[in-house]
């Protein structure tokens, strides 16, 4: 039996306008809130009760989980006053556990998508006596993330979080959001003020020579904090690419769900997702999208690598690729809107008034749009 701390506080900035009335970890991925992936991938692994550390828009967890019940976990939910960062948000988070200085806990933020076992990081961290175990992955471009130097035995060597010269980069691990701390460990964090975990706990760890254990595992793994992240990590469990016990339906090239209405003349592929009540009209393509409830896909619309947010619509004959369309935002038939573009929620762009040939950073009509 284990507890887990969930961060799920951040603005998820990088989302925006998707994230302006929905914190990141609840935006629909593959169908259901995101944490319902964590959250069932968790249960797997034998957490039993997970301490949700909460502070953006916080009062919208708890109407979607509850008790937990459903996933057979025990849930727990605490908000910051003020953000804490990541370390003071795990401290503050503590305050509502109940194993014992010597348990594992594990800490995870809440934006990742992976196939990492949870059971073998917290046993293998129970067996090592470790103060802390890191999973930790590689990627070709390490600079949005925390660098995590190993020795020969896995010790981690060093925490550098977010590089920013070259001379940096000194190796392409990661640290991959998913921690198991010894309780104890967490306590001597200082309660009350803002820490980061990254920043502050782990090199000071590190100077203390307290055992940090890095453990490298290529398992599917994918940081969900952008627009291009957020549409292929959708796709990636729609395609079966990344399981999860949430996915609610079959394994396929689209997943439509109850209530949504899809044109036998529309062609839905690459992992797209049709929420309930939205709706894709005739001779609509749309490939590797994630098209949330309630929007609205005119026919001959193109849609590729984007997101349709919540009672938007696009346009007969419209194209958009790698798009972000906010909530209730309208895009006017014939418009062609280049990669990149995130349409304001509620703005309206007229028909035919954006064409392909426009500069993102130019398209300013994308974000004055008159209201609806
Ligand atoms: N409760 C609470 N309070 N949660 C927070 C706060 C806070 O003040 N700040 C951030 N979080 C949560 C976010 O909601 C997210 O789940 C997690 O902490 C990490 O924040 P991100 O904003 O997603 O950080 P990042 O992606 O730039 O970097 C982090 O993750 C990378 C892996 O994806 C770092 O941990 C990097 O070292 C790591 O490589
Ligand atoms: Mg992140």
């Amino acid at each position: 039996m284990t507890e887990a701390i969930l961060l799920v506080g951040g603005q998820g900035t990088r989302l925006r306008p998707l994230t302006s009335h929905t914190p990141k970890p609840l935006l629909p991925v593959a169908g259901v809130p995101f944490l319902a992936h964590q959250l069932a991938r968790a249960a797997a692994a034998g957490v039993h009760r997970v301490v949700f550390a909460t502070s953006y828009l916080a009062e919208l967890f708890e109407p979607h989980f509850g008790d937990g019940a459903v996933f057979g976990l025990d849930l727990v939910y605490v908000t910051e006053a003020e953000p804490l960062g990541t370390g003071g948000a795990i401290r503050n988070a503590a305050d509502h556990l109940t194993c014992g200085p010597d348990e594992p806990v594990l800490v995870l933020n809440g934006d990742i998508l992976s196939g990492l076992d949870i059971a073998a990081l917290r046993d293998g961290h129970r067996a090592s006596g470790a103060d802390v175990s890191l999973h930790l992955t590689r990627v070709a471009d390490p600079r949005a993330f925390g660098l995590v130097p190993t020795d020969a035995d896995g010790r981690v060597t060093a925490f550098l979080e977010k590089p920013q010269t070259p001379e940096e980069i000194v190796t392409d691990q990661i640290n991959a959001g998913a921690y198991v701390f010894t309780r104890a460990v967490i306590d001597r964090i200082p309660a009350g003020r803002v820490v980061s975990v990254e920043r502050e706990t782990f090199p000071d760890l590190l100077a203390t020579d307290a055992v940090v254990r890095g453990v490298v595992d290529d398992t599917y793994w994918l940081d969900l904090g952008t627009p291009a992240a957020f549409v292929k990590g959708s796709a990636d469990l729609v395609r079966g690419r990344v399981s999860s016990p949430a996915l609610p339906g079959p394994v396929g090239d689209a997943l439509v769900l109850d209530g949504a209405f899809v044109d036998p003349l529309a062609v839905l592929s690459g992992g797209t997702v049709v929420g309930a009540g939205a709706v894709v009209g005739a001779g609509a393509v749309v490939e590797g999208s994630v098209v949330l409830p309630g929007a609205r896909i005119a026919g001959r619309a193109l849609v590729h690598h984007s997101v349709v947010g919540r009672h938007a619509e696009v346009g007969a004959g419209s194209r958009l690729d790698s798009v972000v369309v906010g909530d209730g935002a309208v895009v006017g038939a014939g418009n062609e809107l280049p990669a990149g573009l995130r349409v304001g929620c509620g703005a309206v762009l007229a028909d035919e008034s954006v064409r392909m040939s426009a500069a993102p950073s130019t398209c300013a009509a994308a974000h004055v749009g008159a209201r609806r």
